[in-house]
């Protein structure tokens, strides 16, 4: 069976968040599993592509909005991978250093479909399954099934993977002209609320769509930015499949970007080591307890509320804490948590931007991850959080809710709460607070969680089980 993802983001290649996580990491378990599985992304001016060794495997142009773009398909020749990697290479359109939020970002993303589909026309042995990835591959299940030029692959089962339903990927009718001629029956499938709609129409055409969680899955019938009756409409052809992670590059006694090597038998005092070096760097105390936030710095994680929970917090806790933030995102919020540092100098600081390095070293050495989200369609911090024995302290809201269980429960490991309110933050970092000066109950949490199973191992079974149903 060969199945090809489709996606904007592929970690090491390049990542924002989760979703290139996801895409860099369960193509390896499907390959281990027997399946050849490969990934199709742009190419980006990144340092991964810079160094990388890609041979030009295709070439070819597409049509879009009366303009003839040249392009390019890249394999990377080495398969460091460990899956074959193409690079679809649009000069001038897509070549660029960042991923998202240039103000061409519709013209940049349906290029991409379109030489994709380009490419896939011309593709010797065409895949079993075309998977695509959130809004940015919204419009290749569409295109293969209703579009005169690509409708021969319409045989070819499409499955769509929603790690985000709050970005949709709109555009206005204005810029319908950039797609290839559609059957004329099938057009208004693309129309959502009066503007085309990446998410929506994917989901319209896809064989079968995904979400990130079971949880998540339920959630997007009443919380999904405006496509609440799409989702219940068609539920029938859905599925909830909680992510995986990869246990090669999340793995705290090989780690090398931690400077303290452990696992489930040394966990105390490996953790300890990589505590000191965050302490060390961000002038905080060794003997207090860590609490770390690490993400994007936006509504959706309840990263607003994170300026006034922690003030409240550090004083209510009159030094007892130490809180450490990492992220970027919304200027007004970075300016609120950089404010806090001078108010609560020895037990807060802040990293304002993104860090690979430094969030493992704070996985590894934090002793709490706390994710306020609101929404959280699956959630990566708290599973990376569990394998490296930090307690995760979660809202119970879409994947959090499907993998953390409160500490209270038999065979609990984390601390859950229900509101998204600064309050609930700084009750729930007063439990972590109390639980952390209980020696022994934390040695038998971090144990707990190290033995957990979180890898692809669990879930890749879930795809290649849905790839055969559709075969
Ligand atoms: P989302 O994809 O919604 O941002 P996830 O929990 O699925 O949330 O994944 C977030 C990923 O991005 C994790 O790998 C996390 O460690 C990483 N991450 C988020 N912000 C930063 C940052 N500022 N520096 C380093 N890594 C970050
Ligand atoms: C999205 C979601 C996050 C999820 C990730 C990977 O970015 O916000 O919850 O873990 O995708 O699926």
């Amino acid at each position: 069976m060969v199945v090809i993802h489709v996606s904007a983001e592929c970690y090491p290649v390049a990542k924002v968040g989760g979703l290139g996580d996801v895409v860099g990491s369960l193509p390896k378990y499907q390959q281990a599993a027997g399946i050849t599985s490969m990934v199709v992304m742009p190419y980006y001016d990144r340092q991964f592509v810079r160094e990388s060794r890609l041979d030009v495997v295709f070439e070819s142009e597409i049509l879009m909005g009366g303009k003839t773009l040249p392009f390019q398909v890249l394999k990377e020749s080495t398969d460091k991978l460990g899956y074959p990697l193409h690079l679809i290479r649009i000069p001038g359109l897509l070549d660029r250093s960042e991923i998202y939020s240039y103000p061409d970002e519709t013209e940049q993303f349906v290029a991409f479909q379109l030489a994709f589909l380009e490419w896939l026309i011309q593709f010797g042995d065409k895949p079993d399954i075309v998977h695509c990835h959130d809004h940015q591959t919204g419009l290749i299940p569409f295109l293969m099934n209703h579009s005169f030029r690509y409708n021969q692959l319409t045989h070819i089962p499409t499955i769509l993977t929603i790690h985000n339903a709050q970005y949709q990927g709109w555009f206005g009718w204005d810029k319908y002209h950039y797609l290839p001629d559609v059957d004329p029956w099938k057009w208004g499938m693309l129309d959502w609320e009066g503007t085309i709609n990446s998410l929506a129409v994917g989901v319209k055409s896809c064989w079968k769509y995904t979400t990130v969680s079971p949880s998540y899955l339920e959630e997007l019938k009443y919380n999904s930015n405006g496509l609440e009756q799409l989702f219940i409409h068609e539920e029938k052809k859905s599925l909830g499949v909680i992510n995986g992670i990869d246990t090669e590059v999340w793995n705290p006694a090989t780690d090398p970007m931690i400077p303290c090597h452990y696992h489930s038998d040394n966990v105390s005092k490996g953790k300890q080591e990589n505590k000191r070096a965050i302490c060390k760097e961000f002038g905080l105390t060794l003997t207090k307890p860590l609490v770390a936030f690490i993400g994007r710095l936006v509504g959706e994680k309840g990263a607003d509320l994170l300026p006034e929970a922690i003030s409240n917090t550090l004083e209510s806790l009159k030094g007892k804490v130490s809180i450490m933030v990492l992220g970027s995102g919304e200027p007004e919020i970075e300016e609120a948590l950089a404010g806090l540092r001078t108010t609560f100098k020895k037990d807060y600081n802040v990293f304002i931007g993104y860090d690979e390095a430094l969030s493992h070293l704070i996985y590894a050495g934090a002793d709490f991850i706390i994710m306020p989200s609101r929404v959280e369609p699956c959630g990566l911090n708290q599973l990376y959080a569990l394998r490296y024995g930090t307690i995760p302290v979660v809202r119970s809201t879409g994947g959090l809710k499907d993998t953390v269980i409160d500490y209270s429960q038999p065979e609990g490991y984390g601390i859950c709460f229900e509101e998204a309110e600064s309050e609930a933050i700084s009750h729930a970092i007063t439990r972590a607070t109390e639980l952390y000066s209980n020696t022994p109950g934390m040695r038998l949490l971090r144990k707990r969680m190290m033995s957990l199973d979180f890898s692809w191992h669990r879930s890749a079974s879930q795809y290649i089980d849905l790839y055969n149903s559709l075969k």
